[in-house]
């Protein structure tokens, strides 16, 4: 099928390489000139395992396009994907400009039926917008499917080609059957939905996740004033088929993208339908707490944090990306900086993006080799659970530092194994 993908962000590009993959034509479109010119070189601007070679491959094969040519791509393409950003606004709300704008320009620039998937994740009742919208500036018949995506960043191409589930919310049953032909050679089940309820389904299993791991966290706080492991809770309780073991990893609370942003916007929506979200809302306070926590925990460990020298293990906002949204790093880094301790980060891919977002951080440096961070070293904060960090030698780690304090703020350490090497192990909930 001849598909078109506005937006090359995560999503986008993620989709549309998937999609081409699949023996699709997709042109990927976007406004970025510079972007498009660098993808069509074979550069991929974002880190994200196996998609460069998925783009290189099909490209090379003549299945994968991209350019900036929106009114070409729209003219030759059948069914269109909208996975444009839709940023958080100053309310909360998901900003819906750019997915307004690009609907405009399919609109002002179809030549026959078309098919307006929607990815980008949307406030309820947007399918219905935006299907008002092109069919008031054009007579071409147009339907708008919602088509959510469950992107992990780090697995996200795995997620796209071997999904949990897909989901279509479509109002017209020929367009839910068009777009399921895309997704049939993934030999998944397809769930077919209202528009609003696809919607519906992106942002309650986001809310969802992120309230099972505030949940945990509440749990870890209360094990470690009563003597219980977090760990061994979580185990347990995990073997319940209906809870689930995954996202009950206690930790320094949840970042990213997604989370942060749905759950602000969700409760955004009841809002605007005079409806208070009480179990969302308290999922956003205790994770805004968590992110703290291993700050606290140092703080009892010392008399004052000024001057002292912090290792930060692990920046981006979890393993396996480059991406710095929300990343609990970044609010550690900022307490230990306000109380005047002196930080030293490291991150094996993130570093770029820290720099920029940490800019103007006092007491703030970078660092390559753990080892020679730790030299003189007061305390090490575990906060992103890289590979590169569960395999150090704490044994030669100890010898640098000036006091063997380590935060596992992603409970990721045996406790035994370093207690044995003289540190004092420090996990949360534990
Ligand atoms: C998430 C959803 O998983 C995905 O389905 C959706 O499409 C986009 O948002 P992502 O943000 O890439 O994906 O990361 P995810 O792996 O879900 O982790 C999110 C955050 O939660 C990370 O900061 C991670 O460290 C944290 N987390 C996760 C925990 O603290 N504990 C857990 O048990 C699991």
């Amino acid at each position: 099928m001849e598909i078109s993908v506005f937006g090359t962000g995560y999503v986008g590009l993620v989709a549309g390489a998937c999609l081409s993959d699949l023996g699709n034509t997709v042109t990927c479109v976007d406004i970025d000139e510079k972007k498009i010119e660098a993808l069509n070189r074979g550069n991929v601007p974002i880190y994200e395992p196996g998609l460069e070679e998925l783009v290189k491959k099909n490209h090379a094969e003549k299945r994968l396009f991209f350019t900036t040519n929106s009114v070409e791509a729209i003219q030759n393409s059948r069914i269109i994907f909208i996975a444009v950003g839709t940023p958080q606004d100053e309310a909360g709300r998901a900003e819906l400009k750019y997915v307004i704008q690009v609907a405009q320009t399919i609109a002002k620039n179809a030549n026959s039926p078309k098919i307006i998937v929607d990815k980008s994740t949307v406030p309820i009742g947007t399918a219905k917008k935006v299907q008002d919208l092109v069919r008031s500036i054009t007579s071409h018949e147009i339907d708008v499917v919602s088509n959510p995506e469950f992107l992990r960043e780090g697995t996200a191409v795995r997620d796209f080609l071997e999904p949990d589930r897909v989901v279509i919310g479509a109002y017209n049953e020929k367009s839910a059957d068009t777009i399921g032909l895309l997704y049939k050679p993934l030999g998944k089940e397809i769930l077919f939905t209202s528009p609003e309820s696809a919607e519906m389904i992106k942002y309650a299993s986001n809310a969802f996740l992120a309230t099972k791991i505030s949940f945990i966290n509440e749990i870890a706080n209360l094990c470690e004033k009563t003597g219980a492991d977090v760990c061994e809770v979580a185990m347990g309780m995990g073997l319940d088929p209906r809870i689930g073991k995954q996202f009950l990893n206690a930790g320094a609370g949840y970042g990213g993208s997604c989370f942060p942003k749905d759950v602000a916007a969700l409760q955004r929506i009841a809002q605007d339908h005079d409806l208070e979200m009480k179990i969302v809302h308290a999922t956003q306070q205790v994770n805004a707490g968590q992110k703290i926590v291993p700050v606290e925990k140092l703080r009892r460990e010392f008399a004052s944090l000024a001057g002292k020298k912090i290792v930060v293990l692990g920046l981006a906002f979890k393993p396996n990306t480059d991406d710095m949204r929300e990343a609990s790093s970044v609010e550690i880094i900022r307490a230990l900086s306000k109380e005047g301790a002196r930080i030293c980060a490291i991150d094996p891919i993130a570093e770029e993006n820290a720099k920029k977002i940490l800019a103007g951080t006092k007491g703030l440096e970078f660092e390559k080799d753990p080892y020679k961070a730790a030299k003189n070293a007061d305390a090490i904060i575990l906060a992103t659970e890289w590979n590169e960090f569960l395999e150090l030698d704490f044994a030669r780690i100890g010898k640098e530092m000036k006091s063997k304090i380590l935060v596992d703020a992603r409970n990721v350490y045996d406790k035994k194994t370093l207690m044995g090497l003289g540190f004092k192990h420090q996990g949360i909930g534990r």
